[in-house]
């Protein structure tokens, strides 16, 4: 076993987040209080253990900067080589920050994400390292205790909706398919709805769905040039839309997709009920907030969003958002309708005194 203690990541009541997204009220499972601050850690514990009973020296990742800080960490931890590819210029700085302090091998590549993870598959077999993608399916075992977790705490009542930002769609098959062997157990009777959040640049899967009735067999169309201030979530071609479209469609749930302006506002109001997140977490607030204004989730429903990645990942997005700087990549400026902006003082009792009165 490979562990650094991930999991047992607490449920937040949010007030002001309910209220904001339309709710009587809302809780967040909150996955950046993980080691290295996001849900990749509850996958990494399992894949890399897995590397281990396979003999293997070397792993590697293609990531949007989560997967690689959290497998970096952990193939380290078991003395395994950690070799990282991500997107020259897309990833924040706190997530390249991590990976290079665990001691990642990272080559920094000149595409975008699907274009790597191409290159990487053909790659990984021909030098021998193990993959440890969300295509690994160890990684999506580890990763279905998220909702194991999430149950238990609850003690085992069913809620009526499982809110969460969908990019590569790894996470959305395997909430989707912890949730259906739960009730094939009897530990619930029910599944929750799942609801998959999409930044618009970045949206393939929402577009899939909405075009998917009466078409026989759907396709997902990639994006070829996704965009989206939430790189965590800046997928364009998602490797698992097939289990994730079996796993949202066998729960009756739903797809949104959010703006850049909605999910930077969204941020700032999980970051105000004292709780914050990385931007692709946020975009669930957002989608929330558009499904209750549409009728499909009640006020009234039980609803829990989960928070992917930890407030300090992507601190740059946050001061820009907060001081009137955060432009969206059409170059449009983003409002800090929430803003929060720091006050420059000078060394004087006197003066500060006035500020503050
Ligand atoms: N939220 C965060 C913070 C993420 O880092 C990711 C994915 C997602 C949501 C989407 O999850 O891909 O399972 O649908 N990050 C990957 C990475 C792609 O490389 O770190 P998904």
């Amino acid at each position: 076993m490979v562990t650094l203690r991930e999991g047992n990541t607490p449920l937040l009541e949010a007030r002001q987040a309910a209220q904001y997204g339309g709710l009587d009220h809302l809780t967040f499972k909150h996955q950046g209080f993980n080691p290295t601050g996001s849900f990749k850690d509850n996958g990494m514990t399992c894949g890399t253990a897995q590397a281990l009973r396979l003999g293997m020296a070397r792993v590697a990742c293609v990531s949007t900067g989560n997967t690689s800080a959290s497998m970096a960490a952990y193939a380290s931890a078991a003395g395994l080589q950690p070799v990282i590819f991500i997107p020259h210029g897309n990833i924040s700085y706190g997530k390249l920050a991590q990976a290079l302090e665990y001691g990642a091998r990272t080559l920094q590549v000149e595409a975008n994400f699907d274009q790597i993870l191409t290159l990487v598959r053909q790659l990984a077999e021909r030098l021998g390292i193990y993959l440890l993608n969300s295509i690994n399916p160890f990684r999506i075992e580890g990763q279905k205790t998220i909702m194991t977790e999430m149950l238990d705490q609850r003690d085992w009542r069913v809620p009526d909706w499982v809110v969460l930002p969908g990019g590569n769609l790894g996470n959305t098959s395997a909430f989707g398919k912890a949730l259906r062997e739960m009730k094939e157990l009897g530990l619930i009777d029910r599944l929750p709805r799942l609801a998959v959040i999409q930044a618009e640049g970045a949206a393939p899967f929402y577009d899939l769905m909405r075009a998917r009735r009466g078409k026989k067999p759907p396709r997902l169309t990639p994006v070829d040039h996704p965009q989206t201030l939430a790189t965590a979530i800046k997928i364009g071609d998602p490797v698992s839309w097939p289990k994730a479209l079996y796993e949202v469609t066998a729960s009756g749930g739903v797809l949104e997709k959010v703006s850049e302006q909605e999910i930077a506002d969204a941020k700032a109001v999980i970051g105000k009920c004292g709780i914050g997140c990385e931007p692709a977490s946020a975009a669930t607030l957002a989608g929330i907030r558009k499904l209750t204004a549409a009728g499909v989730i009640a006020p009234d429903a039980d609803v829990v969003a989960v928070l992917t990645g930890n407030v300090l990942k992507d601190p740059d997005y946050i001061y820009r958002y907060h001081t009137g700087a955060l432009d969206a990549p059409d170059g449009s400026r983003i409002q800090s309708n929430f803003g929060n902006q720091p006050v420059v003082v000078p060394n004087d009792a006197e003066e500060i005194a006035r500020v503050l009165s």
